[in-house]
C-alpha cells in the first residue's frame, strides 16, 4: 500500500486567505471534497489530503481527523485505517478529540496545556507544542449518530474564533453525510462509529484475496507502468482500472475506454488513432482517436484478447515509442498515455496459438494484476459486497433496504456465481425490486437450493432437447445466454468466449 506521502496530492494546496477569497476557499474545499467522494480514491489518502485542505482553509497548523472505529469503538487516525498497521488510537472520552467523541459537542481551547481534557502525551512523544484547539463531531446531522471527530491546532496569530467554529462544524456535518457514501461507512445507520470495507473507495472487500491486488494497485498507481488486469467477467477489472487512474498522477487527465470486443478490423485503427479529412469514403473531417482523447489522462484497452491480429503491431508500436499516425495521416503524433488493458482471456494459450503477438503480450503485462473470483473471496467480502449493493440499490430505487439474514446469505454463498460480483449485484438489485418489506422474494431465492443440490431431479431450464440440428441447437443456447444476460450481446458474447459477430451469426441461425 503505499504511504501519504508517495501518493499524489488529491486536493491542490491552498495559501490561507482572508475575508471573500477565505470564504471561497473554504467553499472550493467543500467542493472538491465531493467531487472525489465519487472516485475510487484511496481513502487514507483522501482523508489526509482532506485534512491538510481543512487546516488551510482555518489558517491552522495542522488538522486531523479521527474516526470512531465501529468494530473496536475506539478512535483511530485515519492514516491508520487497517487493523493490520500499527495505529493511532485513543479510547473514547480520552483527549479533546476523545471527549468530543464521547460528548458529541465542539471543543474551542486557547490554551491547551491548561485545560485538564487535553492528553499531553503524543505532545511529549512528537516534540510538538499544542497551544490552540478547535475540534468538532464528525456526524450526518446533530442527532445523528458519532462517526468521528474533525480537530485543527494551533491558528496562526491567536485563537480559534466563532466563525471559525461554526465553519468546522458545517464541514464535520459535511464529512459525515460523505463517509456515509464511501466504502468507509456506518455498518448501521442508528450505531456509531464507521467499518472500512475496503482501502479503495466503493470497492468492497477486506478478505485475503483482495489484499495483493490492492497492494499492485497502490504500487503501480504512482508510475506509468502498463498494467494488463485479468480475471473472469465481472470480477471488477473496471473497477480497478479506474482506481488505478484515479490514484495516479493522470487523476485529473480524462479516463479512455477503448472496447475491442466492439471493434470491427477495419475500424479499430481509426478508433484508436483517429483518422484525417478525406482518409477514406465518408471521413469528411478530421476525427481524433481514443488515444489523442486519452492524452494526459488513460487509456483503458478492455477485452485486449479480442482485438484484431492485424492490428496488434500498431498498439506495439504506441507502447513502444509513445508514437501513432492517423489514418490517412503523415505526420507522426507522440501519445501522453498511459496504458491499462483487461481481458477474460487465456492470453499465454493465444500466443501459443499464433492470435496474440507475443511481444504486444510482454509489453502489456509489466504489472500483471488477477481479480479473483467471486467464490475464491470467502463469505467475509461476499456479505460485505451483499450489504454494499443492498445499500446502493434500495438508494437508486428509492426501496426498503432489504434484509439480509443469516440464512439469506448462506443460501447466496451456497450458489455458484459464474458472473460474479456482477451477477450478485445483478442478483441484490432484482431482490430489491421485487421484495416486498425488504425481505427477498422465495422465487429468486429458489435456485440456490437447486445448486446445492438438494433437488437434481429438477429439470436444467437451459437443456436443449436431442435430435436438433447443430445450427438451431446453437442458436437457441446462444439465446438463452443472451437472455441470462439481459440482452447485453457483449456480455453473452464474453460469456461464450465468442466475438459479437459470431454471436450474432449464431443467433441468425448460422452455426459457421
Ligand atoms: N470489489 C468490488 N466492490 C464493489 N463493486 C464491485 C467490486 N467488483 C466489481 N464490482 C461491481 O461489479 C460490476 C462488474 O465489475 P466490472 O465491470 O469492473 O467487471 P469486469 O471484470 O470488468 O467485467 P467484464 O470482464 O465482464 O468486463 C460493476 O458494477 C462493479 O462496480
Ligand atoms: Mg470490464
Amino acid at each position: 500500500m503505499t504511504s501519504l506521502r508517495e501518493t499524489p496530492a488529491l486536493l491542490c494546496p491552498r495559501r490561507y486567505a482572508e475575508g471573500p477569497e477565505r470564504s471561497m476557499s473554504r467553499l472550493s474545499l467543500l467542493v472538491d471534497l465531493a467531487s472525489l467522494l465519487c472516485r475510487e480514491v484511496e481513502l487514507a489518502a483522501l482523508l489526509g489530503a482532506a485534512g491538510e485542505r481543512v487546516a488551510e482553509a482555518l489558517g491552522a497548523d495542522r488538522a486531523s481527523i479521527w474516526l470512531v472505529d465501529a468494530e473496536r469503538g475506539d478512535l483511530v487516525t485515519h492514516v491508520a485505517l487497517f487493523p493490520e498497521l500499527p495505529a493511532l488510537r485513543l479510547p473514547l472520552g480520552r483527549g479533546i478529540a476523545g471527549y468530543v467523541a464521547e460528548r458529541g459537542e465542539p471543543v474551542r481551547v486557547s490554551d491547551a496545556e491548561r485545560d485538564p481534557r487535553f492528553d499531553p502525551t503524543s505532545d511529549r512523544e512528537t516534540g510538538y507544542r499544542t497551544r490552540t484547539i478547535l475540534a468538532t463531531p464528525v456526524r450526518e446531522a446533530p442527532s445523528a449518530p458519532i462517526r468521528g471527530v474533525l480537530q485543527v491546532l494551533n491558528k496562526e496569530g491567536g485563537a480559534f474564533d466563532d466563525e471559525d467554529e461554526r465553519y468546522l462544524s458545517a464541514l464535520g456535518a459535511q464529512l459525515g453525510r460523505a463517509l456515509s457514501l464511501t466504502t468507509l461507512c456506518p455498518a448501521d445507520a442508528s450505531h456509531p462509529g464507521l467499518t472500512l470495507r475496503g482501502p479503495f473507495n466503493h470497492i468492497v472487500g477486506r478478505g485475503a484475496a483482495m489484499s495483493p491486488v490492492y497492494e499492485r494497485v497502490g504500487r503501480a498507481a504512482g508510475t506509468d507502468a502498463s498494467v494488463l488486469l485479468r480475471g473472469a467477467t465481472g470480477t471488477g477489472k473496471g473497477l480497478i482500472a479506474r482506481a488505478i487512474h484515479v490514484n495516479s498522477r493522470r487523476q485529473t487527465g480524462p479516463f479512455v475506454v477503448v472496447d475491442c470486443t466492439t471493434l470491427p478490423a477495419q475500424l479499430v485503427e481509426s478508433e484508436l488513432f483517429g483518422h484525417e479529412r478525406g482518409a477514406f469514403t465518408g471521413a469528411d473531417r478530421r476525427v481524433p482517436g481514443k488515444v489523442e482523447l486519452a492524452s494526459g489522462g488513460t487509456l483503458l484497452l478492455d477485452e485486449i484478447g479480442d482485438l484484431p491480429r492485424e492490428s496488434q503491431g500498431k498498439l506495439l508500436r504506441l507502447l513502444q515509442d509513445r508514437a501513432f499516425e492517423r489514418v490517412g495521416g503523415r505526420e507522426t503524433l507522440s501519445a501522453d498515455v498511459r496504458v491499462l488493458a483487461a481481458t477474460h482471456r487465456d492470453l499465454e494459450a493465444m500466443v501459443r496459438s499464433g492470435t496474440f503477438r507475443e511481444d504486444l503480450y510482454y509489453r502489456l503485462k509489466v504489472v500483471e494484476l488477477t481479480l479473483p473470483s467471486l467464490e475464491e473471496r470467502g463469505p467475509e467480502d461476499i456479505a460485505a459486497l451483499c450489504h454494499h449493493f443492498a445499500r446502493k440499490s434500495a438508494e437508486r430505487h428509492q426501496r426498503p433496504e432489504l434484509q439480509l439474514s443469516e440464512d439469506t446469505l448462506a443460501r447466496l454463498l451456497r450458489r455458484p456465481w459464474p458472473g460474479n460480483v456482477r451477477e450478485l449485484e445483478h442478483w441484490i438489485e432484482s431482490a430489491t425490486v421485487l421484495s416486498i418489506d425488504g425481505e427477498p422474494p422465495l422465487e429468486l431465492l429458489a435456485p440456490a437450493t437447486l445448486a446445492s443440490g438438494a433437488d437434481l431431479s429438477v429439470k436444467a431450464p437451459d437443456e436443449i432437447p436431442p435430435g436438433l440440428s447443430l445450427a438451431e441447437a446453437s442458436r437457441r443456447y446462444a439465446a438463452r445466454c443472451l437472455e441470462r444476460c439481459q440482452g447485453n450481446r457483449s456480455e453473452a458474447a464474453r460469456e461464450l468466449q465468442i466475438s459479437r459477430n459470431t454471436l450474432a451469426r449464431l443467433l441468425a441461425g448460422r452455426s459457421q
